[in-house]
């Protein structure tokens, strides 16, 4: 997983909860970088799960309404850092249904080592769209957010229907309709 996703999980922590709460969850786990991450190193994402396991327990809050959470707070990081992807788009379900063959494809010729999942479009049209996701990663919950900033972005709104297909998150329907 890329250092920019422990750089700016982290900085949000210590908004929301404080520096201690950044010293107790990196003290809590075991981690092979000691919780020194630069942006453009690349870590364990075993690394990435025991910090949220860790700030969940701590805070009462689901690692899925973390991750929620934290995708909000990471749009605007893509945002800011690759304007031009999404200067290229003028709409939602043009965006979401080109993460698969577009976006994430400039991504790794950015990051060749990138962790990224498969968005598969399985149905399209103007208002709707039903995409599989598939990640050993389970970050489901990560795509719903950055799904409802996408939207916010554009200044739309939709409804988006999570589904797993697999218990364990590896696999999930998202159906979106915009309104
Ligand atoms: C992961 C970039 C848009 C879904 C990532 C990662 C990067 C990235 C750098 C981390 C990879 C790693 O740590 O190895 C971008 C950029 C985007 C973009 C630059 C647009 C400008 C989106 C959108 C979605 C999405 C719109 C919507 C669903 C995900 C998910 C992951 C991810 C779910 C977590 C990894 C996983 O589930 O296996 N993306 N992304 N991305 N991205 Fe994107």
């Amino acid at each position: 997983m890329k250092g920019i996703v422990f750089t700016e999980f982290l900085d949000l922590v210590e908004e929301k909860f404080g520096l201690e709460m950044v010293d107790k969850i990196i003290n809590d786990s075991n981690l092979d970088s000691g919780g020194v991450y630069t942006s453009v190193g690349t870590y364990k994402f075993s690394e990435m799960l025991q910090l949220l396991q860790h700030l969940s327990e701590n805070t009462d809050i689901s690692i899925d309404n973390l991750l929620l959470v934290y995708a909000e707070h990471f749009f605007s990081v893509l945002e800011k850092s690759y304007p031009g992807l999404l200067a290229s788009y003028s709409d939602p379900i043009e965006m979401l249904s080109s993460i698969e063959n577009h976006i994430h494809i400039e991504v790794r010729k950015i990051y060749p080592d990138a962790e990224l999942p498969t968005f598969e479009v399985v149905e399209k049209s103007k208002n709707s769209l039903t995409l599989i996701y598939k990640s050993s990663r389970a970050m489901h919950h990560f795509g719903l957010g950055l799904m409802n900033k996408t939207f916010e972005h554009f200044n739309a709104k939709a409804t988006i229907l999570l589904e797993k297909l697999k218990e364990d998150g590896t696999e999930v329907r998202f159906t979106i309709n915009k309104k």
